[in-house]
């Protein structure tokens, strides 16, 4: 008895968390990009990017970055962010898919900027979780016009509410509530769902 069928899906976007990402353009300001084709392994996050964007331009030039981390109640202003470009030459692929310049990403979104400690991008204050970095590593994927970007982390910064109490250095992840996009959709996450064996190994053994 066959229980799947084969399919040829044109996206393969089965539910990433959302993180908005603040580069610097050349004239000193910060742009920011809504993504979600992120891994965090150790201390490194690697970030899937199109090549055209202002973002991977800006980051080639200026290798530093912020990664905000929006709550799923920051959907609206997140949403804002979407088909816009901080690259005034936009490609021909984005202006037909509806697509704007837009050169305050923060105004446009009704989002603040708030001074990062470690770099010259400044960070989203609304967002609960601020990850600084510089990149280590950009890489050209197999597939044309896509990038792994590797990003070091120099500092990590959150709201206090999402800690875990009695643990400084830990997130609760009962309290943290990340805005997630599946299939261009956005989705929070549901309650916690069974016991974790994982979770029996101390959180400090990863450092
Ligand atoms: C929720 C969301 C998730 C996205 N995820 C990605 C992604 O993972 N990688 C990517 O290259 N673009 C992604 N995009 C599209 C970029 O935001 C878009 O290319 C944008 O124009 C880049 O901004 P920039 O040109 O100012 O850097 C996403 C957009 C939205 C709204």
């Amino acid at each position: 008895m066959s229980t799947h069928v084969d399919i040829d899906p044109a996206i393969l976007y089965f539910g990433t968390p959302v993180v908005v990402l603040s580069t610097l353009n050349e004239d000193g300001s910060t742009n920011l990009m809504p993504m979600s084709s992120v891994f965090w392994l150790g201390r490194t996050a690697v970030l899937g990017m199109g090549a055209s964007s202002q973002t991977a331009r800006n980051l080639r030039e200026r290798p530093e970055i912020v990664l905000n981390l929006p709550s799923v109640d920051l959907v609206t202003q997140v949403d804002r962010l979407a088909l816009t470009t901080g690259s005034a030459a936009m490609s021909a692929a984005k202006a037909e898919r509806g697509y704007v310049h837009v050169a305050d990403k923060y105004g446009h979104a009704g989002l603040t900027a708030y001074g990062s400690d470690t770099v010259l991008p400044t960070s989203v204050a609304e967002c609960p979780v601020h990850i600084e970095g510089t990149i280590s590593a950009i890489h050209e994927l197999g597939e044309p016009k896509l990038l792994a970007v590797e990003v070091a982390v120099t500092a990590v910064r959150v709201m206090p509410d999402v800690r875990l109490e009695g643990h400084p250095n830990r997130i609760d992840p009962d309290r943290w509530r990340p805005l997630v996009m599946s299939f261009q959709q956005f989705y929070g996450l549901g309650e916690r769902v069974h016991p974790s064996r994982l979770a029996s190994i101390d959180e400090e053994l990863y450092r």
